[in-house]
């Protein structure tokens, strides 16, 4: 069966005008290839500015696609106007780190999951609201529809947000960084109710973290991105316990093992100066960070994805004999 959404070499570039007449472009996202199956979740990790957000707001169509094409079940719906996509605005849906933050403070429970409902003129409004609450944990269903954002929790403002994409009963979600403004002891209860859901009612998950732990227990798959580009691609226990990749292997190491109130874990740092997506290094675009690097290849030819191991996809020259092969001669025809 054909996946669900496919991205295809996504490329998402931003001008960023510094001087009157000179503009950078910011290649957030710079080709990513990725697919998603019904009932899937994968995960996407990565330091900060690596693309992440981006990449699954392309997905939405949500950003502007400078080049590739996004898929969903079976329709290429790269170019296709606003106007027309109300079917895969239905379909697709997203939960956001901070569920209210597009949502006015003056309405209530009801009224924040009854809103998709009148935009896209959907009629049992009442079940619906009372069934999503259910979904949720959030019942008696009663006693929340009424409560004003200020009067709930962190993790019933989420349970809100994502009672809020399930009233549309999706297909697909994007889920970027659900967890990450919530107190430790709810984000555990808000993963195992999104995994419960994606397992009964059979969504499919984008999972945008930095939280390597929680990636290994959410997905099916996980994808190391770094920047705009995926470095490592494969099951979450075997990418997460046997890194190939160097930046993989550095995100991993970069996990302070005790960190109790699950702070440290949000945001690794990797040794070596941030990714600037407004300066991608020529070659492999991890080359001035890597302890591998090797010299005359890695500045030189960018790797190719390729599969590694049976489902294990990896863009190094280390892991790809053939661009090693191509790439120490066009290293040696370029200084020729
Ligand atoms: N609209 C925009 N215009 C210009 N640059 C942008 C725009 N949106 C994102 N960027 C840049 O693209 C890069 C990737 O941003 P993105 O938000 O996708 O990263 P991220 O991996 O989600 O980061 P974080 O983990 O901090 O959320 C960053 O350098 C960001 O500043
Ligand atoms: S291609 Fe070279 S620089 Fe890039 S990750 Fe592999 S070894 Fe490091
Ligand atoms: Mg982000």
């Amino acid at each position: 069966m054909p996946p669900l959404l496919s991205l295809d070499g996504i490329k998402v570039h931003f001008s960023s005008r510094k001087m009157l007449f000179r503009a950078d472009t910011v290649r957030a996202v710079d080709g990513v290839t990725l697919s998603l199956d019904r009932g899937e979740t994968v995960s996407i990790v990565g330091e900060s500015g690596s693309g992440k957000t981006t990449l699954g707001r392309a997905s939405l169509r949500l950003a502007p696609i400078t080049e590739g094409t996004v898929v969903f079940d079976g329709d290429d719906i790269t170019r296709i106007p606003d106007g027309k996509l109300r079917w895969f605005r239905r379909r697709a849906q997203a939960v956001f780190q901070d569920p209210y933050s597009s949502i006015d403070p003056f309405m209530d429970v009801r009224q924040v999951l009854e809103e998709p409902l009148l935009i896209h003129d959907i009629q049992d409004r009442a079940d619906r609201v009372q069934q999503a609450l259910e979904e949720v944990r959030l019942a008696p269903a009663g006693e929340f529809s009424g409560k004003f954002p200020h009067m709930l929790s962190g993790g019933q403002r989420q349970r809100v947000g994502i009672a809020r994409a399930l009233i549309m009963q999706p297909d697909y979600i994007l889920a970027d960084e659900p967890v990450s403004m919530i107190d430790a002891s709810s984000r555990t209860e808000i993963l195992y109710l999104m995994r419960e859901l994606q397992e009964r009612l059979g969504i499919a998950f984008l999972y945008i973290t930095h939280d390597i732990a929680t990636a290994r227990y959410f997905s099916d798959r996980i994808a190391v991105l770094y920047l705009g580009r995926v470095a490592e691609q494969g099951p979450p226990g075997e990418v997460l316990d046997e890194p190939m990749h160097p930046y993989t292997v550095a995100l991993i190491e970069a996990v302070p093992e005790a960190d109790p109130d699950n702070r440290l874990r949000d945001r690794p740092t990797v040794p070596g100066e941030p990714p600037n997506p407004s300066n991608v290094p020529t070659g492999c675009r991890f080359h001035p960070r890597c302890p591998e690097f090797m010299a005359g290849l890695c500045d030189v030819v960018e790797p190719e994805l390729v599969e590694a191991r049976p489902g294990r996809f990896v863009a190094c020259h280390l892991f790809s004999p053939a661009t090693h092969t191509n790439g120490a001669e066009s290293a040696q025809s370029a200084e020729e």
